[in-house]
């Protein structure tokens, strides 16, 4: 019984090891894909269909002579002024990172143009999906479960150990 219970306890504590680790990456996003950071192109269109997930980011490509990025507020989207924006995004080579660090609506807008020829852009940044599976919370038990089991199993062996003996020398 007890060698069956080992058993047991050593196939649970392979399955735990080998139990593959969800992978989380980040994405990255070339806007307007191979059309860039251009004019005429509906970014609304754009990003519809795609989720945006904390720690994802935006890559703007554009002539840096030409554009910018800044990041307004709703009512600045809404309208196109880029007169008070909340960060300047643009750094001057015309190569752009924007980090979806903040689980936030991103108001984004070319500010040389006014959202020249509809140069904006808006994104919901929501938090990780949960992995499919629910591994750690199952690893934990696992664990505790094949420790448990020791703890019960290695006073049991001693015990049996301890009346064998016992018994072994009531035979002399
Ligand atoms: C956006 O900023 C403008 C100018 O600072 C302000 O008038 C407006 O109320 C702001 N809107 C929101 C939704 O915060
Ligand atoms: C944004 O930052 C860049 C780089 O520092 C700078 O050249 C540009 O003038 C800034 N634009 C605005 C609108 O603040
Ligand atoms: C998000 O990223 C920006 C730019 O890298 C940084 O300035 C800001 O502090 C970050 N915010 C958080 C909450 O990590
Ligand atoms: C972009 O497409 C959306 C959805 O079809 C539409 O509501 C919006 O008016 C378009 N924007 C421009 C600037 O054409």
């Amino acid at each position: 019984m007890a060698r069956f219970t080992v058993l047991i306890a050593a196939v649970i504590l392979a399955f735990v090891v080998a139990a593959p680790v969800p992978e989380v990456t980040a994405k990255k996003y070339t806007v307007g894909d191979n059309k860039f950071w251009n004019p005429n192109i509906n970014y609304t269109i754009w990003a519809q269909g795609k989720h945006f997930y904390l720690g994802d980011w935006l890559y703007f490509v554009f002539d840096r002579n030409q554009h910018n990025i800044l990041e307004v507020n709703k009512t600045d989207y809404e309208s196109c002024i880029s007169d008070h924006p909340i960060r300047n995004w643009t750094r001057g080579a015309g190569r752009d990172v924007v980090t979806l660090n903040v689980t936030k609506h991103y108001y984004l807008l070319d500010g040389k143009g006014g959202c020249y020829g509809g140069m904006k852009l808006a994104v919901k940044v929501e938090k990780l999906p949960p992995p499919p599976k629910s591994a750690p919370v199952k690893n934990v038990g696992s664990v505790s479960m094949v420790t448990g089991l020791a703890q019960f199993m290695i006073p049991a062996a001693l015990f049996s150990v301890s009346t064998m003996w016992d018994a072994f020398l009531m035979m002399w």
